[in-house]
């Protein structure tokens, strides 16, 4: 893997003006932000070596190296899911990649179902911890040395200094933001009313299929995490609703810039 990682990030670093600072990825319905980095360059997935191509509808497949304001970013357009049927090495490869090229810093926007009883269809929460339960883990395996500890330590996943941050932010700019616990699960099914139920009693506030694994690799990899979701659908017992992927890219689509001042403001402020 090691080999696979480097010779990506030498392919990147030999196309690149800027090394970056900043990993995001950017989730459902998320782009905007991506259209807002200057002296872009956009470099197809299927264009780089060992990078996996994206499938899934809404999800284009590119790398967009540039800046936000100062900041030199690296935003991916389109993640890999697992349901995709990517394995864990797959879907996270990208994340090494990032850390291979000097990445500190990622960022990260999924859309969620909302199981806390207080939140609202389009709310944005702020992931302040996370529970795995994919039924692969993305650290399985031998443990390279170099690229982190065999057993990483998962109590601050997201340091609450951004997150703090994040919050001000939404503060300053009339933005309601909730903050939660997230749920990831494979997919591709959207979740039974007893599923949401059941991810409630666990202690989550919000489910989606994404995320974890890339969360888990950059703390792995001594890369700071912030992440967000907006809460498209709610699995909130007694009121859980029908949920398409189309719905939940239209609320994501709706809440989208308030996502994109918070994550913007935030680099700023990195
Ligand atoms: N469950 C899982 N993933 C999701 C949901 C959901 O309700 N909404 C958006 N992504």
């Amino acid at each position: 893997m090691l080999a696979k990682i480097n010779e990506t990030a030498s392919f990147l670093t030999a196309k690149m003006q800027y090394l970056p600072k900043v990993g995001i990825i950017l989730g459902t319905g998320l782009g905007e932000l991506a259209t807002q980095i200057t002296d872009r360059q956009e470099i197809p997935y299927e264009s780089i070596p060992n990078f996996p191509v994206s499938t899934v509808e809404g999800h284009s497949g590119k790398l967009i190296v540039g800046m936000l304001g100062s900041i030199q970013v690296l935003a991916m357009q389109g993640r890999f899911h697992y349901y995709e049927g990517y394995s864990m090495k797959e879907v996270t490869f990208p994340v090494r990649v990032m850390k291979a090229l000097g990445v500190e810093t990622l960022l990260v926007s999924n859309a969620a179902g909302g199981m806390n009883p207080s939140f609202q269809i389009g709310d944005l929460m702020i992931i302040t911890d996370h529970i795995n339960t994919f039924p692969e883990h993305p650290l399985r395996g031998k443990n390279e040395p170099s690229l982190g500890t065999r057993f990483p330590d998962m109590s601050k996943a997201y340091p609450v200094e951004l997150r703090n941050k994040a919050k001000q932010i939404a503060q300053d700019n009339g933005i309601k933001v909730v903050e939660g616990v997230y749920v990831g699960t494979s997919g591709p099914t959207f979740e039974t009313p007893a599923e949401y139920n059941y991810f409630r009693v666990i202690g989550g506030d919000a489910v989606g299929m994404s995320t974890v694994p890339e969360v888990i690799v950059a703390v792995h990899a001594g890369i700071q995490v912030f992440a967000m979701s907006i809460i498209t659908d709610l699995g909130v017992p007694g009121q859980v609703v029908e949920v398409s992927h189309e719905e939940v890219q239209q609320i994501a689509n709706l809440a989208q810039p308030k996502m994109t001042l918070i994550m913007k403001e935030l680099i700023a402020q990195l």
